[in-house]
């Protein structure tokens, strides 16, 4: 291991990453509601392979093991998400006491063996009811989000210090409602714009709730954040990398800072944004305590506005490293949005809350599973961080997307992003090489001798 990597600081938050549907299983167990997951991974060719996450991890039922797997691992922090249906199957009003006891164990387990537990709202699974009264882009979901935050906080907040409402908001209103690749799969822009509010509202009225029942919350939000390169120095392709990167990033980092919704993008939009009501932006801008960043890759944009002949010759061309989601491994670009957070937009404290890579991992004949390419991934991109420390970004700790393979979204169970091989027939976890070596990180930047 290199030498890079043992000067984290002593107090460094150290975790895995998961999300309630991509592990949990027991679908339509114990009084949980049908989410909107549900509903779209059972509706024929949504999802590779027809796959589900009826069963993902079955982690429903395995999740004492699955604590005694991330003590085994020595891991100091894990980032679950709650089901908002296992809580709330009618999306409000009636609480499912099972739902509620499910994470409540999960959480003690957690703390018993000395793991941070950090929990996200919603990462994506929303009831379906909510979805049936117009889901994101309705106002009323706002009413619904709180008072949701507000019954598990309620639970959980004399145990659970650490708290995201909200997991890619990006991903949930332009994936889910513009471009159908997710959940609920609809193709509106419009709905997608006003999606998009709606989370950052209910983010903005659940910072409140939430601190309200939990005075020492330390309170953030994850959002996926992916820097975006000109593919040439032209013009064009300049002006179509500034549009990108207000599209992903700033249409979600302005507001939450305060700045409101950058106007480049609101006008090439063209839509009214009717449903930005007075004291909207206030609410959304309210003082958090961390930002939480979601890693993998960088964008590269070349205009579509100009033909190639017309535009300048590329200049910047991914590299030869892929990963199984086409994603080019860039660990420079989680340097370069790290230095942006905290240099433009103050940000007072970080968390990589998800980075990680998908291969094709397999079980050698002795039972073990060796992924190289993951460990040589992760270790780039820890030392990105540690770099971005050294120039004083509040870096505070590190999520490792993920402890399992797990459902992955439209891919199904195609693409593993484990730190922990899953094999689905028998659900037997197998540890691969990646996670010994995340072990031996976490345990040498813990001892003492570590300023
Ligand atoms: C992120 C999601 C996470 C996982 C990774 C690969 O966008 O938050 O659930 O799917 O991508």
């Amino acid at each position: 291991m290199s030498e890079e990597i043992y000067t984290f600081p002593k107090d460094f938050i150290w975790g895995v990453a998961t999300a309630s549907y991509q592990i949990e299983g027991a679908w339509d167990e114990d009084g949980k509601g049908e989410s909107i997951w549900d509903r779209f991974s059972h509706t024929p060719g949504k999802v590779d392979n027809g796959d589900t996450g009826d069963v993902a991890c079955d982690h429903y039922h395995r999740w004492r093991d699955d604590v005694a797997l991330m003590k085994e691992l020595g891991l100091k922090a894990y980032r679950f998400s709650i089901a908002w249906p296992r809580i709330l199957p009618d999306g409000w009003g009636e609480v499912n006491q099972v739902g509620i006891d499910f994470y409540s164990q999960l959480v003690d387990a957690l703390l018993e063996v000395g793991i941070v537990p950090f929990v996200t709202l919603y990462h994506w699974d929303l009831p379906q009811v909510l979805q049936d009264e117009g889901g994101w882009p309705a106002r009323m979901i706002v009413d619904t989000f709180t008072e949701y935050a507000d019954v598990v906080s309620r639970a959980l907040g004399d145990r659970v210090k650490n708290w995201t409402t909200l997991n890619e908001p990006w991903v949930s209103a332009f994936v889910g409602y513009s471009m159908g690749r997710h959940a609920p799969g609809y193709t509106d822009q419009g709905e997608a714009i006003a999606a998009s509010h709606h989370l950052l509202l209910s983010h903005g009225r659940a910072v409140s709730v939430i601190r309200n029942n939990c005075p020492d919350a330390n309170m953030g939000i994850a959002l996926n954040l992916t820097p975006q390169e000109p593919a040439s120095p032209s013009v064009a392709d300049r002006k179509a990398s500034t549009w990108v990167d207000g599209y992903i990033n700033r249409w979600f980092l302005d507001p939450l800072v305060g700045r409101g919704y950058p106007q480049d993008i609101v006008n090439s939009f063209g839509h009214a944004m009717e449903f930005v009501q007075a004291g909207d932006l206030d609410t959304i801008a309210v003082p958090v305590d961390f930002l939480g960043v979601n890693y993998y890759t960088r964008g590269i944009v070349r205009s579509n506005d100009i033909s190639d002949a017309d535009n300048e010759p590329r200049t910047v061309y991914p590299g030869d490293e892929i990963t199984e989601m086409d994603w080019e491994v860039y660990p420079k670009g989680l340097y370069n949005i790290l230095g942006r957070l905290y240099f433009d937009y103050a940000i007072p404290a970080i968390y990589i809350t998800e980075n990680g890579a998908a291969f094709a991992d397999e079980i050698s004949p002795d039972g073990q599973v060796d992924d190289p390419y993951r460990l040589s991934y992760l270790k780039r991109h820890l030392e990105m961080v540690k770099k971005a420390t050294q120039i004083g970004v509040p870096v505070k700790g590190y999520f490792a997307w993920s402890l399992l393979d797990n459902f992955e979204w439209g891919y199904g169970y195609s693409k593993r992003f484990g730190i922990v091989y899953v094999d689905f027939q028998t659900q037997q976890r197998i540890p691969k090489s990646s996670a010994k070596w995340y072990r031996k990180v976490i345990h040498e930047n813990s001892l003492d001798a570590v300023a």
